[in-house]
Parts: structure tokens; sequence; C-alpha cells
């Protein structure tokens, strides 16, 4: 009586602990985070005990009104997180203890600290999917409308970094929206597998109370509960595989990244960065430099570690919470930061940039053209790797000629092989491209289709968003 009302774990110790253990063990400094998450959860668990008449209805109400105080306290910064308090959960349970009294130890009746923070985590894991597959959707858009509006510019196409065959700028461009679009589907995947509740699960075993499950997970949205106890508790599987897809998506960005920061130098000249995406040099006033494709770039090296080390932290562990667990937090809130900042900035660069078409077109030497060159002669009856072989020999002599391709002599041309007709003066880099038609290729017909099918794909997300 009279006694300050506050949580009480230590019934069994006789000592209290050490204050560099405090600190070695909290994760509050960082699982604060999961504040709302936690209340939500805790109050769809309230209002099932006294559905089930585990706790009375008088009950459910103090511990409702008390729970949304908390949140109050917390959002106007007027909550004072203890640094005894463990974490974000015995955080809340004391500061109810505190606003409603003893009615707050009943909260947690069938229910473990085991079994809430994966609750937790998974609502925020399953916020973080919705959010990132939102900025992917955006993302998508931005680089569909750029490739439309450049529908017309040709650009050389690499491999290994070597001039390869023309190919459209909005085709090359397109590459990258069909690396997106599947990490959109690789997250809209995962939201099935993320989706499910695991409260209920207690400490590893189960509870002994007749609870509802299902109506907690009706009332989280959740579309299936959890079939294994220990399972549900000692599983973080969703946070690596959000990590996982993160990994691609950041490496995805970060590839994009690398075409950024080429094509922006002065020996290519493709791309010019807007000013709002670029930084100056501190000491070299003609300098713009691209930071935040580098930064994207530089960035992917964290996520994936991040997944690796998650991996890590897995790979060992018996069944089921081990405290090990605690470490998921840190390195899944700074991947779903940095990835969704990293999309962000990415889209308002792709969004912003000018392309410079004639550099584009100038940069091609007739060289580029040594496949349709092959192509002619294969057209024309001959098996394409002899036509191939002559085209190279052709080539050799060109070089050693110091000449482009289009500049021989029929006559020369005729040295290599008869099938050579005036016609060959035909190719260019526009029929090279209007040549490559066939299904996923760069022929602007092409392109255009699938220019078409992402618009479609884009208005579908629209229309299940509103
Ligand atoms: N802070 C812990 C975590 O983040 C919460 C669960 C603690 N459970 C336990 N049995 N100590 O994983």
């Amino acid at each position: 009586m009279g006694q300050k009302k506050e949580i009480r774990l230590r019934g069994r110790f006789t000592e209290d602990i050490a204050g560099s253990v405090m600190r070695y063990v909290a994760s509050l400094p960082f699982d604060q985070r999961l504040y709302k998450h936690d209340i939500q959860g805790s109050l769809a668990h309230a209002e099932m005990l006294a559905r089930q008449k585990i706790i009375s209805q008088k009950e459910l109400i103090q511990i409702r009104k008390g729970l949304r105080l908390i949140q109050v306290e917390i959002e106007q910064g007027k909550f004072q997180f203890k640094p005894e308090l463990e974490d974000i959960h015995m955080s809340i349970e004391n500061r109810l203890y505190e606003t409603i009294g003893d009615v707050a130890g009943k909260l947690h009746t069938a229910r473990s600290r085991n079994d809430q923070v994966a609750l937790d985590i998974r609502l925020f894991a399953r916020e973080a999917a919705q959010n990132t597959i939102d900025m992917l959707i955006k993302l998508c858009s931005v680089l569909v409308d750029h490739a439309k509006k450049n529908i017309q510019v040709v650009m050389p196409g690499y491999t290994h970094l070597q001039q390869a065959q023309p190919v459209l700028y909005s085709h090359y461009v397109l590459a990258y929206f069909e690396m997106f679009r599947r990490d959109i589907e690789r997250l809209e995947d995962y939201l099935k597998r993320v989706n499910v509740l695991p409260l209920g699960s207690g400490a590893l075993a189960g509870v002994p109370y007749p609870i509802d499950r299902e109506f907690v997970a009706r009332k989280l949205g959740f579309g299936s509960v959890s079939a294994n106890s220990i399972d549900a508790v000692a599983d973080r599987d969703f946070i690596i595989e959000y990590e996982a897809a993160a990994a691609i998506t950041m490496m995805h960005l970060s590839r994009y990244s690398e075409e950024v920061i080429i094509w922006s130098t002065r020996e290519f000249g493709f791309i010019e960065l807007s000013d709002a995406y670029t930084t100056s040099s501190s000491i070299m006033p003609q300098k713009k430099n691209p930071d935040v494709a580098e930064l994207a770039r530089g960035k992917s090296a964290r996520v994936l570690g991040t997944l690796t080390s998650m991996l890590a932290v897995m790979k060992g562990l018996p069944l089921a919470y081990n405290r090990d667990l605690q470490e998921d937090k840190q390195g899944f809130f700074d991947t779903v930061d940095t990835l969704i900042s990293s999309i962000e900035v990415m889209t308002g660069l792709v969004n912003s940039l000018q392309i410079n078409p004639l550099r584009m077109k100038t940069s091609m030497d007739s060289y580029i053209l040594a496949t349709d060159l092959a192509d002619y002669l294969t057209k024309k009856g001959l098996p394409f790797r002899e036509a191939h072989d002559i085209v190279g020999r052709l080539v050799s002599y060109a070089i050693g000629r110091k000449t482009e391709l289009n500049k021989l002599d029929i006559k020369e041309y005729k040295r290599f092989s008869s099938l050579f007709k005036d016609d060959v003066y035909q190719i260019t880099v526009d029929s090279s491209v209007k040549a490559r038609s066939s299904y996923g290729g760069t022929s602007p017909d092409q392109v255009k289709l699938q220019i078409q099918k992402a618009g479609g794909m884009l208005r579908k997300y629209e229309t299940q968003k509103n």
C-alpha cells in the first residue's frame, strides 16, 4: 500500500543488475521506434482477453485508456524513457502501471515478450514493405515517363563496356524498369509471408488460456495465424527476407548509379544531372559531382552487409527465442531507411536529368554496325559463322586504313564477298535498331509495346490503391 506501482521482474534475484550489464542488454535506445506497433498489438490483445472473459470489460477500458495516453505522451515527447527498463515493451508496460495501477499487470496475461516482440517487428516489417513498394512504384513511373519522352533517342549499347550494338535509350531505361518491377513483385510476395500473426505463441509453447487468435489476427489485419508456437517466436527469416529483397534493390540502384556516374563524365557526356541532385567541390569550381549516385552505390554495401550479418546471427541458434535475436533491429531499421531514401533520391535524380541525344549518337562509329553487316550477308544466304568471319576481316581492313566501314568503296566490299551490293550503305544505326524487332528487342515498335504494358501495370497499382 502506498508503494509506487511499477513492473517487477526480479523476483528470483537477490542482487541488482550491474550498470554495465543493464546498458549492454538494453534495446530501448533503438526499439523505441516500435512504440506504435507495440501499443497497437497490446490494444488488440487486451480486447481479445476481454471478449474471452479472461479480463473484465472494466479492466479493458482502463488498459485501453492507459495505453492511448501513453501513445500521446510518446508522440508529444513527454514520455520519460528510463534506461533501466530494457526495451520498449517493458517501458510501456511500466508506464501503464504508473498510469492505471495494478490492473496493468493483467495485460500480459496469455502473452510473453517473445511473441510480443515477434508481433511488433512483423507489424513494422509489413508497413516497411508496403512503403517500399509505394516508393518503387513512383520510381517505375518516372522511368516509364522518361522512356516515353525520349523514345526517338538512339545510343550505343554495351557489353564489356565496349560499344556493342545501337539500342534505343528508352530500351536501356526500361531495362531498369524491369528490375524494379521484379523488386516490387518480390515484396508483394513477401507480404504474404510476413502477414502472419505470431501472438498467442507465448514464450514458446502456446498459452493455457482460451484465447482467440483469429480475432487478434483480424483486428491487426493479418492474413493468418502462425501454426507452430516455437517457430513463431524463434523465426526471423521474415527480416532476412526483407533484407535480401532490399539488397537486391540496392544492387539494382547501385548499377544504375554506376551508369549515371559514367554517363555524366565529360568523356561520355550522355547525361547532365540537375543542380539539385549534384554537389560542388570545395576546391575545384568547375565540378558538378554525382554524389547522390555515388552514395546509393556506396550504401548498397551496408545493406548487403546487414543481410549477411543477420544470416550469421541466426545460423547457429537453437530453438526457440535467444537474446541474440535482439540484434535483428538496428540493421533492419537501417536497411529500411537506407533503401527508402535511396529510392526516393534516385527517383528525383532520374526525373530531373537532361540527356544529350546528339552526344549519344556521335559517340558511335560505324564499327557498332558490324553485326548488322554480318546479318546482311546471312540474309543473303551465308551461314552466320562465315558471315561473321568475313565481316571480321573487313573490320580489320578498315581499321588498318583508319577509315569507317561506311566510307569503304563498294569494290573494297566486294573483295570480301560478292554478296555485298549498294544497299549495304543503307545500314545505319536507325535501321539497325529498327531491325531488332523480336519480342523484347530494341525496335521502336517493341519498345512502345513495353511502354504500353508498363503503363498498364502502373495504372493497376494506382487503382488498387484507391
Ligand atoms: N528486447 C528483446 C528483443 O528485442 C525483447 C524480447 C525479450 N525476451 C526475453 N525473453 N528476454 O528481442
